[in-house]
């Protein structure tokens, strides 16, 4: 591992231009109701991004989260086989902004053991985890 990459092998300039990209997602955020701007960028496993942002409803439990977004995006433009390399969230109200409990089922299902979740802190820092450290014991469908 050279000294310009993460534990992930991802150099520090990617994940800068994902989390700018991320940034650039959040200022498409339709949330009215919370005003809570989210954005994600995800890496693909073959070099592609795909970002995506929260869709807010009315009916609030309709809400689509930034995550779920780009997910969403990315299986549309690239198919149902893709794998998430990195995925960073961002949002524009500086606070802390881990992945809520269903986005880490759903990047779940597009991950690898190495896929890798960055996530911005309360001091502004991106911290970074696993989506197994994030999501032990995740909900499979097998053997049906
Ligand atoms: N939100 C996301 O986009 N991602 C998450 O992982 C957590 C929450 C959005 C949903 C809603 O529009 C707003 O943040 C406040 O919950």
């Amino acid at each position: 591992m050279s000294q310009n990459e993460t534990p992930s092998g991802i150099s520090p300039g990617q994940i800068d231009d994902l989390r700018q990209r991320a940034l650039a997602a959040a200022n498409n955020a339709y949330a009215p109701y919370s005003n809570f701007r989210v954005g994600a960028a995800l890496l693909l496993d073959d070099g592609n991004i795909v970002t995506g942002c929260n869709v807010e409803n009315a009916s609030y439990r309709l809400t689509t989260c930034a995550e779920q977004a780009a997910i969403a995006s990315a299986v549309s433009l690239h198919g149902p086989d893709i794998r998430i390399r990195a995925i960073v969230i961002f949002n524009l109200n500086n606070a802390a902004s881990q992945p809520c409990g269903a986005c880490r089922q759903t990047i779940h299902e597009f991950s690898t053991p190495s896929t890798q979740v960055f996530y911005p802190t309360a001091s502004g820092s991106l911290a970074c985890s696993s989506i197994a450290e994030l999501l032990p014991s995740a909900f499979l469908l097998k053997n049906l």
